[in-house]
């Protein structure tokens, strides 16, 4: 991942752009001025469209800081100054005093024009007023109201009856997803009188509908963010040719649609359209009106409606489950309104309990009407008039000028060495440049995957250097092992990680990373710490345990991103520092802090990846950067305090652990005559290394088994008689006694075991891309030719999907293609299965990772068989350098031999 940002992070450059960004703001801003009146009052300056982009994922956040200093405040653009208000004097007069001088204005209407034809949200002035008036008139009317009424309640009690199954089986429901097709089926019955029936499925064509209506919503949103959508469209390509298909799958049904509601109201045979209940239905009886026009109409209100009632209700939900009182008063004034104190026997299900929802009951509902105008209060649908945020950026003008200059700066730059050179010189295939890198970034893996099925080995352009991404094993062992002192890490990964890992094995090259590499192997290889990891993985994987054993006694899910994340760090930090940091239950404090600040420096420093003004920040001490200092001096003030204590013990000879040396603190420190700051960055880089991958590997694992339950079946049965439970399992009563029988040789004996992670990683990799920087000119061995200081980015990722290697099963998970005719793993060459990397620098703790994974797995699959609560939930990793995945997964656990009491433990209970 790091390569994705890695030339646009030379300081140069990064100075050069921001100067002229921050010049090109100023002067256009200031343009005005000269013009006008030289007293005019500007409000102040929060920040430029740089920051914003700085700070995307948590935008709303950044502008209520700066909301909170200035209720009004501009935002500098290159092309035009933005004010952002909290100011209800400043909002009164957009929107109502001087209200004919605001608008959408022309971007709007281009931008979302396509999909909304010119529905009431593309327009202003008189076309805006006629459509306000028609559509306020159909409003009004009561055979509308009362139609709307009764299909949510109709799609309400499909969602009631699918919450009253949740709550008879225990299980879990995702609300977000079930109330987003709830309302879309109001919606869309309210706006063409026809049931979708997103809830279950069962209509095909109205399915088809709804992907193409939610895919061009989202294909439309997208423009306000990708500046080059004007150049997609104009070649018809990428998004824009999607958006192109989805619109007319809608268009084609809505004017089939209206063609039959049209000639059944001439037949006049059809009572529900005679009846003109829907919307569609209704514009259509209005003399002399356009097709076009009552499509507009209706499509715009299904956009403008179908998001926010999801939205609002799920935050409504979430917040009523966070103030539990506050929810027992909106069911207790329900119970009121409806009646239920008197009556309430009868009530049998939710369609019943729905026909006291009446207009008068609702009408009583004051403490829900509320409650749910606080939820929007704190969440609004709307968040911000976004559009406006992003207007200038989206000018076409500024985007062609600003594609035009980054694709001309990077051709030139590429192209000059090819000038200096021999013109014979073979150049791998372009996929494409930073741009699009930056416009796929959430699936960027997907998209590198994509290419490489095109091109086994491809560049990328970048205005200041060319990239180069491999699939190739060829190239892969040619860099990593052939000519391996000519590719490293650079100066590049040494000055953006150094701060946090000083000089440890991941920041170094040549000699220096020698010396590294044989210090730490040499400790690696030792049998006091491997039998000390072991112990240490043993105990925590039984804390696990111990908490899904709970879970599976009281029918609880449990989100294993977390808790596996948590083991995983409470078992590197004991094995680095001899010390329990104890995150899983958090009961010690000092622990507690350390780990915050090492996850938030990991982060704080990973994001310098993406962030290219960090080096400005860092020198100003200023944002993320102020953070990451401060954390690094906890860090650092808690590790050196911990060396002075462990060699004044050592020197006093009276510690027993710390004469045994067994954690990796311990055993560098007795290395004689070394630095205590060559130990603290050997420890904190070999803490950062084996900390996230290991959790990430393990949830994955978890996921593949359960999407798999044979796959998981053959593992625990492995397990069973690797661990003799056929035998003895009468005598296992709890975690902690099951795992004393994985021993060394029980692990050994767990051949598929070992298989099946190894096929999880095949295909999802911790490390899904890796760059090395070339030293001097080179050619890979499949004849491309790679300039000094370009960047070599091998894809582990996108390897594991790649036919050419694994054949046409690549995409399936069988970790049958790791075993032998005698059931003994059989590894694959490491060029081709790359997630450890290869050659001199192969990763150091794969076999402490393995045994770490193994030991884990085995207790805990001994135990428990696994289950998804929500098997149609696909997880997405988040772009980061490691693969984690984007949110939780949330897992039911049962014991595993309680089901098997009846053939063979005579109904014992396995915990
Ligand atoms: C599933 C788990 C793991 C995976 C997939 C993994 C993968 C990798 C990869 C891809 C590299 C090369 C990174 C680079 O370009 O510098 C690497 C290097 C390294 N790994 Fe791991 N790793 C895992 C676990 C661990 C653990 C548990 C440790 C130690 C406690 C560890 C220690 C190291 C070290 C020290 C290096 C640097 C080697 C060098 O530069 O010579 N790894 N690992």
């Amino acid at each position: 991942m790091a390569t994705s940002i890695i030339s646009l992070s030379n300081p140069i450059f990064i100075l050069i752009i921001t100067a002229l960004f921050l010049l090109l703001s100023v002067y256009i801003y200031n343009k005005p001025q000269k013009k006008g009146k030289t007293t005019k009052k500007y409000h102040p300056v929060g920040g430029t469209k740089f920051h914003q982009f700085i700070h995307f994922r948590r935008l709303h956040h950044y502008c209520t800081d700066l909301a909170r200093k200035y209720k009004t405040y501009r935002i500098y653009s290159p092309h035009n100054s933005e004010i952002y208000t909290t100011d209800p004097a400043n909002v009164e007069y957009i929107l109502r005093t001087n209200f004919d001088n605001y608008g959408k204005g022309s971007f709007m209407n281009h931008t979302l024009k396509d999909l909304l034809g010119d529905g009431i949200f593309t327009v202003d002035g008189d076309e805006w007023r006629e459509q306000r008036k028609v559509s306020s008139h159909e409003f009004s009317k009561k055979v509308l109201r009362d139609f709307s009424g009764v299909v949510f309640t109709e799609n309400t009690i499909k969602v009631g009856n699918i919450l009253s199954k949740a709550a008879s089986s225990n299980q879990t429901v995702d609300i977000t997803d079930l109330f987003m097709k709830s309302t879309t089926d109001s919606i869309f019955k309210v706006a063409f009188g026809i049931d979708f029936d997103n809830i279950s499925g069962s209509n095909e064509k109205g399915a088809r509908f709804c992907r193409a209506f939610d895919d061009a919503n989202e294909l439309v949103l997208r423009r306000f963010f990708d500046l080059s959508w004007k150049i997609q469209k104009f070649f018809n390509i990428g998004p824009e040719a999607e958006l192109k298909k989805n619109i007319k799958v809608i268009d084609d049904i809505i004017y089939k649609l209206i063609q039959t509601k049209i000639e059944k109201m001439r037949e006049g045979n059809d009572d529900t359209l005679l009846k003109k209940q829907d919307l569609l239905s209704r514009f259509l009886q209005i003399k002399d009106i356009d097709q076009k026009y009552v499509r507009d109409i209706v499509v715009t209100f299904v956009l403008a409606g179908k998001d926010p009632i999801a939205t609002s209700l799920y935050w409504f939900i979430y917040m009523l489950c966070k103030h539990p009182q506050i929810q027992d008063k909106v069911a207790k004034e329900i119970k009121e309104a409806t009646n239920m104190s008197m009556k309430e026997l009868e009530i049998t299900d939710v369609a019943e309990f729905a026909t006291r929802v009446t207009e008068e009951a609702l009408d009583k509902m004051q403490y829900l009407h509320a409650a749910l105008t606080e939820t929007i209060r704190l969440y609004p649908a709307l968040s911000m008039i976004m559009a406006t945020s992003i207007v200038s950026l989206s000018n076409p003008i500024f985007i062609l000028i600003i594609t035009a200059l980054f694709l001309l700066l990077s051709v030139y730059i590429y192209n000059q060495p090819q000038k200096k050179g021999k013109t014979t010189k073979k150049y791998h295939p372009v996929g494409g440049t930073k741009f699009h890198q930056f416009i796929h970034f959430r699936r960027l893996h997907h998209y590198c995957t994509d290419l490489a099925r095109k091109y086994k080995t491809y560049r990328i352009y970048s205005p200041h250097n060319s990239e180069i991404y491999t699939t190739d094993p060829a190239n892969v062992e040619y860099i990593l092992r052939t000519n391996f002192d000519n590719y490293g890490k650079g100066s590049f990964m040494n000055h953006t990680l150094k701060d946090l890992l000083g000089d440890g094995i991941f920041t170094v090259d040549g000699d220096e990373w020698r010396e590294q590499r044989k210090v730490s192997s040499h400790e690696f290889s030792k049998k006091v710490l491997r039998d000390f990891s072991g112990v240490v993985f043993t105990e925590n994987t039984i804390k696990v345990g111990n908490i899904l054993s709970k879970a599976s006694n009281s029918n609880q899910t449990v989100d294993i991103t977390d808790l596996f994340m948590k083991s995983t760090t409470d078992s590197i930090f004991k094995v680095a520092f001899g010390i329990d940091f104890d995150n899983i239950s958090g009961s010690n404090e000092k622990g507690a802090r350390f780990c915050r600040a090492f996850d938030d420096a990991n982060e704080l420093v990973l994001r310098r990846f993406f962030d290219l003004s960090w080096k400005i920040q860092k020198f100003f001490n200023i944002g993320p950067e102020a953070e990451l200092k401060k954390n690094i001096k906890v860090i650092d003030d808690i590790i050196y305090k911990l060396i002075q204590t462990k060699i004044e013990k050592m020197r006093e000879g009276n510690d027993d652990t710390l004469l045994k040396k067994q954690d990796l603190l311990s055993r560098f420190l007795q290395i004689k005559d070394i630095d205590q700051k060559y130990v603290r960055d050997i420890v904190v880089t070999f803490v950062l290394a084996g900390k996230d991958p290991i959790a990430t590997s393990l949830y994955w694992f978890i996921y593949m088994l359960c999407k798999h339950p044979q796959i998981q079946d053959k593992v625990a049965k492995e397990i069973k008689e690797a661990t003799n439970m056929s035998m003895k399992e009468l005598e296992i009563t709890d975690v902690a006694e099951f795992a004393t029988r994985v021993t060394e040789e029980a692990l050994d004996k767990m051949q598929y075991l070992h298989a099946a992670l190894t096929e999880t990683i095949r295909l999802y990799p911790a490390l899904s891309m890796d760059p090395k920087t070339c030293f001097s000119d080179d050619v890979l061995p499949d004849g491309g030719f790679v300039k000094k200081g370009e960047v070599v980015v091998y894809m582990p990722y996108a390897m594991g999907r790649m036919t050419f290697i694994w054949g046409d099963d690549a995409l399936e998970f069988k970790p049958e293609r790791w075993l032998d005719e005698n059931g003994v793993f059989h590894p694959a060459s490491p060029f081709k299965f790359t997630a450890f990397q290869a050659g001199p620098r192969t990763c150091m703790g794969r076999d402490f990772a393995y045994r770490q994974m193994k030991i884990f797995s085995s207790i805990l699959l001994g135990c428990f068989a696994f289950k998804l609560s929500d098997e149609s939930k696909i997880p997405h990793y988040r772009t980061m350098i490691n693969l984690q995945m984007d949110g939780p997964l949330h897992i039911s656990v049962s014991k595993r031999y309680g089901a098997d009491k009846s053939e063979s433990n005579n109904g014992k209970d396995l915990i």
